[in-house]
């Protein structure tokens, strides 16, 4: 073995004293003892796949003031995030294979983790576009029925899976919002729950629905085929939260029963994963209400938080590393997520007893606040990806570039 990690692994839903050996960046072999030319020895630390972060906007291209793919990705590898699919609404819009090629250079120049690039479904090139991406968006905000319905049918062609969001704007209220109650009345729980209807009722293959935030759209979710994602500002914020403009997002934060029916459908697996849509803006973009731009930060912050509350047993410890890590991986075909023979060597450590309270300055992102200022989260003291440590001792340890397009799905 090239590397043997040792300590306490998570493997199954059970937490077992092992080696996790490690040959060319993918796990060989995990075992009570083996030998290797290096060895990392955690102690009573846990050691658990590293999270799969499915929904980042890193704003590069074209809106870098906000971030970039080496701010983000760096933020992201803190969080103990070893890949991350970001999102195709930079500039120019990734809607062409031409475009498409381009940020993948970007993102392949300057990223410190993993990373797939998805493209924008309403788009003329779907079939070449789906040689080449991880997945395709589609904001069904944007299209009338017929032409989703046709969107839908060609990405279903290509295999990919479609990441939708589902909001139907025929339910949106043109009104001047200055709170975030107001915002809320202007997006209704409706507009979301009518759309997800619709798109279940499509029947399409390869559906992911992003960030679920109304209790209504729950009971639409199960057993229908789709997969879906809940972000931790739907989980933990509402209208209530103190955050006035920083708190604008889309869909909206809504009310405290929704953050737990949220909790319910996350921890029965109604709701398949967790994703942060990482969607930062610069201070100066969230300051009068009804003139902020939607979007809040998340990537660092949500394997953290989340690894906070299965310490008091909100949810559990095989939830989490199902819902942030192994799931994520199954549903874009990523060879990630699961301490397992044969998957990327991506694992973090933890110390589950020294949690911090969150604030702005110890995260790694250009825009520079958080709405999770003094929530408290347990960070990892260690991210190795393909058996590179990435981060240790809170410094990063590789290059800007280091990170690889991960996109291709794995025979
Ligand atoms: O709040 C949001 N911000 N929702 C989206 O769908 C897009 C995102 C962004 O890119 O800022
Ligand atoms: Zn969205
Ligand atoms: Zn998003």
């Amino acid at each position: 073995m090239d590397l043997v990690v040792e300590g306490n692994l998570y493997l199954k839903g059970e937490i077992i004293k092992g080696c996790v050996g490690i040959e060319d960046g993918k796990i060989k072999a995990v075992k009570k003892i083996l030998k290797g030319d290096e060895k990392l020895d955690f102690g009573e630390k846990l050691i658990m796949p590293a999270g799969v972060d499915a929904h980042v906007h890193f704003r590069d291209p074209g809106f870098t003031y906000k971030e970039d793919f080496s701010t983000g990705s760096m933020s992201a590898a803190f969080g103990g995030i070893s890949c991350v699919l970001d999102m195709p609404n930079t500039k120019p819009k990734v809607n062409t294979a031409n475009v498409f090629k381009e940020k993948l250079g970007i993102a392949k120049g300057k990223s410190y983790v993993d990373f797939g690039l998805y493209a924008d479904g309403n788009s003329d090139e779907i079939e070449n576009l789906g040689k080449i991406c991880t997945g395709f968006k589609i904001y069904s905000y944007e299209m009338d029925d017929n032409l989703l319905e046709k969107k839908l049918n060609e990405i279903e062609k290509t295999g990919k899976t479609v990441a939708v969001h589902g909001e139907d704007k025929n339910f949106f209220r043109e009104m001047k919002t200055s709170n975030l109650s107001d915002y809320l009345h202007s997006r209704p729980n409706e507009a979301e729950e009518k759309m997800i209807q619709k798109i279940v009722s499509m029947n399409k293959k390869n559906v992911h629905i992003c960030h679920i935030s109304a209790k209504e759209s729950i009971n639409i979710l199960k057993n229908n085929g789709v997969t879906s994602e809940v972000t931790p500002h739907h989980l933990l914020l509402n209208i209530d939260s103190d955050l006035g403009p920083k708190g604008k997002v889309n869909p909206p934060l809504r009310t405290e029963k929704d953050n737990e029916a949220l909790w319910d459908a996350l921890r029965n697996g109604t709701i398949d994963i967790v994703a942060s849509d990482h969607a930062p803006h610069t201070l100066e973009e969230k300051q009068e209400f009804d003139d902020a731009s939607p979007g809040v930060p998340g990537v660092e912050t949500t394997l953290p938080i989340m690894m906070y509350f299965t310490k008091n047993e909100k949810i559990s410890l095989s939830r989490v590393v199902n819902a942030v890590c192994e799931k994520p991986s199954e549903i874009f075909g990523l060879n990630k997520g699961k301490i397992k023979e044969g998957s990327d060597a991506d694992l973090i450590v933890f110390d589950l007893k020294n949690e911090k309270k969150i604030s702005a300055n110890m995260l790694h992102s250009k825009c520079g606040w958080t709405p999770f200022e003094n929530f408290h989260g347990v960070f990892p003291v260690c991210t190795i990806i393909r058996g590179e440590i990435v981060v240790e001792n809170n410094e990063i340890m590789v290059n800007p570039g280091f990170g690889k397009f991960a996109g291709e799905k794995y025979a």
